[in-house]
């Protein structure tokens, strides 16, 4: 079990009164607090908005969130929002206001006897990054007596110049050891296992090269559509959403090399040196797509065209699939697909690694005795797990090879596994930056992407409930990099 940290400090988030807030951030401190990771008079909340509030609205606001995210009890709740729980209005982010911030907090720090320890956490809306951080830093809350750390949720910018501005803006004000910028994927219990399996387990390491892997695909598929948040889709798409970012973290976990150490220098660089080794993606070898109405779990759904404020005529893609290559001693010539997609059949988080099938089959008679290659397959979710497929004799006459699996589920030995943001605000509270996206690994994964997002790509129909477009399909070049599923 995590240590629990020891320093005290105020938590404030901008976007105080906003939906990642309500739905992830409040109860994930909660359930931080009620498990004894973080004990409750360590952790004060500030939260920041733009709209005027009387603080005890606030905390009723907060105890409706709680309620309708868990099973949380009136008592405690009510005891933990009117202990932990304030509210300050930054108006219209002028200087003036962020004066008015600065002296809230020191007289909750003084209040709470805190020794100025802070947590700023960004939780808005991509424009509203650069003045804010302009504004902590003309007042001089980026320093303080104790530490000051500042998180930012993504898109951390929307392409090469606007991440390299970003970065450079809070480069003035913050130090990189104080900036902790989310990506979620990486607090998912089954994505850091991801380095555990790969380093803790050697007899996988030794076949984790191009001797003896075929190809690696990873797949982030959803069933949902863009819901309610048309408009910052719209404007982003299935490459800046998830591509960028997640599918990203999840290849260079896949692709890194053996850190010297489970720090986050070590871990950091060596993912770094995944995305430098990545070959310019030739246009050949993307596919993008956006969905029509369609049939997903019996239900007849909307196009993305009909959904909340997306635009009737917009070119948005809500898929992309394309083939990587890195161009490295342990990886050359193995290709590497991913794909992600909104409103696919189901929603699962895969990747496959698939290895070499043995160089002659010498079973006969061919038609049932031929020989997949084996798979192993990582379950990020659902049904978290691990299977590696392997072939086996099926009983009896004549002689036939059948596909099957080995498999751990994580369901089976553990309890239900933490959200991502709970271990993620945990590591922020302790300094602990190893699950956090350096400033390197940003922009090399943007200076990937950017030639895709500025070449003129056609983006084809798909119906809601397929795995995209047929285009898509047909992008593995042979038979044995098929995708899994389809
Ligand atoms: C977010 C994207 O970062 O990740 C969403 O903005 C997406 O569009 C979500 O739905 C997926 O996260 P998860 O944890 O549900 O796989």
């Amino acid at each position: 079990m995590t240590t629990i940290p020891e320093e005290r400090h105020l938590f404030i988030v901008f976007g105080g009164t906003g939906d990642l807030m309500k739905r992830k951030l409040l109860p994930a401190i909660y359930h931080l607090v009620e498990n004894e990771l973080v004990s409750k008079d360590q952790c004060i909340i500030l939260g920041v908005s733009r709209s005027e509030m009387e603080e005890a609205e606030y905390r009723k606001w907060a105890m409706e969130a709680l309620k309708s995210t868990g099973d949380f009890t009136e008592e405690t709740t009510r005891t933990w929002c009117s202990d932990c729980l304030h509210f300050q209005s930054i108006a219209n982010g002028e200087d003036k206001d962020y004066r008015r911030l600065a002296k809230r907090i020191e007289t909750l720090e003084s209040e709470h006897s805190l020794p100025g320890n802070r947590v700023f956490y960004l939780a808005l809306p991509p424009v509203a990054f650069e003045p804010t951080i302009r504004g902590l830093g003309h007042v001089g809350l980026n320093h303080s007596g104790g530490w000051t750390r500042i998180v930012i949720e993504k898109p951390f910018g929307r392409d090469l110049n606007s991440a390299h501005a970003l970065n450079e803006i809070i480069h003035k004000h913050f130090d990189e050891s104080q900036i902790y910028r989310i990506d979620h994927y990486l607090g998912k219990e089954t994505v850091q296992n991801l380095l555990v399996f790969r380093f803790a387990n050697a007899i996988f390491e030794s076949l984790w090269n191009r001797e003896h892997i075929d190809s690696v695909q990873i797949t982030v598929a959803e069933d949902l559509g863009v819901g309610r948040r048309g408009g910052y889709y719209d404007e982003s798409g299935a490459l800046r959403d998830m591509v960028q970012n997640h599918l990203t973290q999840l290849l260079t976990l896949v692709g890194m090399e053996i850190p010297v150490s489970f720090t986050a220098e070590s871990i950091r660089a060596e993912k770094v040196k995944v995305l430098q080794s990545l070959r310019k993606i030739d246009t050949d070898n993307i596919v993008l797509g956006q969905y029509t109405e369609g049939e997903v779990h019996g239900e007849w759904v909307p196009g993305y065209l009909d959904e909340e404020n997306v635009p009737y005529d917009s070119t948005t893609e809500t898929f992309v699939a394309m083939r990587l290559e890195i161009s490295n001693w342990r990886w050359q010539g193995v290709p590497f697909y991913i794909r992600s997609g909104k409103r696919l059949p189901e929603r699962s988080t895969q990747i496959v690694v698939r290895f070499h099938r043995p160089p002659v089959s010498v079973f006969n008679p061919y038609d049932r005795c031929t020989v997949s290659s084996n798979s192993l397959i990582l379950t990020l979710q659902p049904n978290e797990g691990v299977d590696l497929q392997f072939e086996v004799k099926s009983p009896g006459e004549p002689l036939n090879i059948q596909t099957h699996d080995l498999g751990f589920r994580y369901g089976d030995v553990f309890e239900p596994l933490p959200d991502a943001y709970q271990t993620l605000l945990l590591d922020i509270i302790q300094g602990d930056q190893t699950l956090f996206v350096h400033s390197d690994e940003v922009e090399a994964s943007w200076k990937l992407y950017t030639p895709i997002l500025e070449a003129d790509l056609p983006v084809y129909d798909y119906p809601a409930g397929t795995w995209g477009p047929k285009q898509a399909i047909k992008l593995p070049r042979t038979y044995d990099e098929r995708w899994f599923s389809l």
